[in-house]
């Protein structure tokens, strides 16, 4: 744990100390050779260290730009001081993602890295150099999106695919062929017939190299799903691919549909058939019936491969994949041969990387919440600043060990990222600007609603308000369960909810059902229509539809998939609450039914749902009336013209269709309403089918 501490400062340090050169334009002043040789040891660990969490356990702690910061200051000082270079830097070293459960394979042909450019400078130092080592200023480039997954080389025997190795220490890497097979656009065979139906040589060897990926469509769906069953969303789509692609399992890898892009080769035997550029090898890509690259410019100037870089950075946002740059590249495949290759890097590339959006701004405040399960999750409260496209004034800290590994204090002005599609992030402390009294700031010890004396679970970083009772969780859960997603009761917002809490009129979840008229008229915001409106939406919420219902209960570990897998096997509330683990683990994983049954046991739930049923909530399993819809998934999005979801869903599911919460090539329909949105974004980049009420009703018959 030390050693993270250590890194993760420095490493924040160490992007401070850059940024502070780029802003003044200062050299940084000579460190003399014993500084010189604690830093580098120092920065060594830090590579190292987070190459481990990056290339071997797809868990990285810092960003891409930091980690570069770390090797860059490395690199520079391994310039300065030849002398203090040990052995092998990391610096020379491409990353392992070998992890010791897959067979090994040595490739034909090392896969090299990428050496890189992060200025305009520096890019139009990369042309200046090709040009002057090649004596001609006529050289042109592709300039290509610079995919983030991991890279793969896949290799085709006398046009029958072989195998597929992971990139590994370039030399040898991870044989995943069975994983990389559940990749969709990955033909077994190369098509030997072109697009123009003339013969299609296919090479007796051939390896090659591209990038698998998980497209934003699918990490949202995958985090989506995963926050519905409770579970920490991914940071990353880099990290899910890498993940996905080393699991032992190709049943698990399947369903995360990775995608893979190729955009070069290695060994290519006999190589009389090799392309003469770049553009001739993208158009060979195709002919083969292969996922070749779609979109990628040529550049015949400096000038042209900058501008064709920053349309890139442009496009960035609205890309289905994830990029973390662009690649330059030598097209004229004999002059890349003049050229050569370093020792980890060939000299006719580049990858320009993208600076993510960041900016500074002060942490106003830290505040603790409580959620519905007695987390307790901190929150950056922030001066507001523009990122991205947004405004953003609040930023999660994850939890108690993320601040303590930042040392962020209130106060400070700190610096805030966001990259694509991810939830902005606090990446550093500009310290320079931090004030002499400021203390590092103190989790607190107590819930911040009850004061209860928090726990901290052995082996997790969450802290935890262990009392039942607390009046933040009720609070917390009351909403959970009035949710779109619970059993939607209208006009029940938060601040009424407070309210409820604070009078005392909701101690727990039955007293809902315990509201009347009388008790509601004159709370904020509510006069005699609304109350009567209210009471009549909670009383309707007794007979929701069953998984809604038990969703709604904030079940531990009960997400909105387990929900419905729950409603179909007990089919009424009494049935589930009286169910044993081994009847919880027909349609739960064992740690899910464990749980379930234990929380059942307890005699203060065993109340509650007692009192519910005496207050006569009898939510209803829905069951297929018909098979006009049967095998169809619908997600449902915005408001309907004349439908609640819930009535909606019901009538999907009374068909003999599903509903799902998330949009997948899986999906058959999308059905819009009012003010739809991610969702119908997602629908359109998968060619998903998108209809409104009228046409939905029409399918169901009812129109
Ligand atoms: S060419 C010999 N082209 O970036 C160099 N690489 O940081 C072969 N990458 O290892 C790589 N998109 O994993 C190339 N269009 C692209 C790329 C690309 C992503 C990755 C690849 C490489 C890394 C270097």
């Amino acid at each position: 744990m030390k050693i993270f501490t250590v890194s993760r400062v420095a490493g924040f340090m160490c992007l401070w100390l850059l940024s502070a050169l780029v802003a003044t334009g200062a050299e940084p002043g000579p460190l003399q050779p014993e500084a010189a040789r604690e830093r580098m040891v120092l920065l060594r660990g830090q590579v190292a260290y987070h190459d481990e969490l990056y290339y071997k356990k797809s868990a990285p702690e810092i960003t891409d730009a930091a980690y570069d910061a770390l090797k860059r200051e490395l690199s520079v000082l391994e310039q300065q001081f030849p002398a203090l270079v040990a052995g092998i830097s990391p610096t020379d070293s491409l990353g392992d993602d070998r992890n010791g459960t897959f067979q090994l394979y040595r490739h034909r042909e090392r896969m090299q890295s990428l050496a890189k450019s992060y200025t305009e400078s520096e890019l139009r130092g990369f042309n200046a150099r090709l040009e002057r080592q090649l004596q001609r200023n006529d050289l042109v480039y592709t300039i290509e999106p610079k995919f983030d997954g991991l890279a793969v080389s896949v290799t085709y025997e006398r046009g029958k695919l072989v195998r597929a190795v992971t990139r590994g220490n370039g030399i040898e890497g991870d044989e995943v062929t069975v994983n990389a097979l559940t990749i969709a656009d990955l033909p077994r065979e190369l098509s030997a017939k072109g697009p123009d139906g003339l013969a299609n040589p296919v090479p007796d060897v051939i390896e090659l190299r591209g990038e698998i990926y998980l497209p934003w469509a699918e990490f949202k769906r995958i985090n989506v799903e995963r926050e519905a069953a409770g579970e920490a969303p991914f940071a990353h789509p880099r990290n899910v691919a890498a993940g996905t692609l080393k699991l032992s399992d190709p049943r698990e890898v399947a369903p995360r549909k990775l995608a893979l892009v190729l955009y070069g080769w290695g060994a290519w035997l006999p190589s009389a058939g090799l392309p003469v550029s770049q553009r001739a090898f993208h158009a060979q890509v195709r002919a083969w019936g292969l996922p070749g690259l779609a979109g990628y410019s040529v550049g015949r100037s400096a000038d042209e491969v900058w501008a064709a870089v920053q349309e890139f950075d442009r496009l960035r946002p609205g890309l289905a994949f994830p990029v973390d740059g662009a690649v330059v590249k030598l097209d004229a495949v004999a002059l890349r041969a003049e050229v050569g290759a370093t020792e980890h890097a060939p000299r006719w590339a580049t990858a320009y990387k993208f600076a993510p959006d960041r900016a500074e701004t002060q942490l106003l405040a830290i505040t603790v919440q409580v959620g519905r399960s007695g987390v307790l999750t901190p929150v950056a409260e922030l001066s507001p600043v523009s990122l991205g496209g947004a405004v953003i004034s609040r930023a999660t800290l994850h939890n108690a060990d993320e601040i303590a590994r930042g040392d962020f204090r209130v106060g400070d002005f700190v610096y805030v990222e966001k990259a694509g599609e991810i939830i902005p992030a606090i990446v550093g402390v500009n310290v320079a600007r931090r004030a002499a009294a400021s203390r590092p700031f103190q989790f607190p010890n107590a819930c911040p609603s009850c004061q209860a004396a928090v726990v901290r679970v052995a082996g997790e970083s969450a802290v935890r308000c262990p009392n039942s009772e607390c009046s933040a969780q009720l609070r917390r859960r009351v909403q959970h369960f009035a949710s779109e997603a619970g059993v939607e009761i209208e006009g029940l917002g938060p601040a009424l909810i407070d309210a409820l809490v604070t009078k005392a009129l909701i101690r727990e979840l039955p007293d809902l059902y315990r509201l009347r008229r009388a008790d509601l008229i004159g709370l904020p915001g509510v006069g005699a229509t609304s109350a009567d409106r209210l009471v009549a939406s909670i009383e309707r919420s007794k007979r929701a539809e069953l998984s809604r219902f038990i969703y709604g209960l904030s079940l531990p570990q009960i997400g909105s998939v387990s929900a419905q897998a729950l409603a179909r096997r007990f089919r009424s509330l009494g049935g589930l609450a009286s169910a044993d683990t081994s009847e919880f683990a027909e349609v739960l994983g064992p740690s899910a039914a464990a749980a379930l049954a234990a929380y059942f046991q307890s005699s203060r739930v065993r109340v509650t749902i007692a009192e519910l049923l005496a207050l006569g909530v009898a939510p209803v399993a829905s069951f297929a009336t018909s098979t006009l819809l049967a095998g169809k998934t619908f997600v449902l999005t915005g408001t309907l013209p004349s439908f609640t979801r819930a009535q909606a869903e019901a009538k999907i599911v009374a068909a003999g269709g599903k509903v799902t919460g998330s949009v997948s090539r899986n999906t058959s329909y999308v059905l819009a309403g009012e003010g739809s949105g991610a969702k119908l974004d997602a629908a359109r980049a998968l060619g998903v089918a998108v209809i409104e009420e009228a046409a939905w009703l029409t399918l169901i018959g009812e129109n």
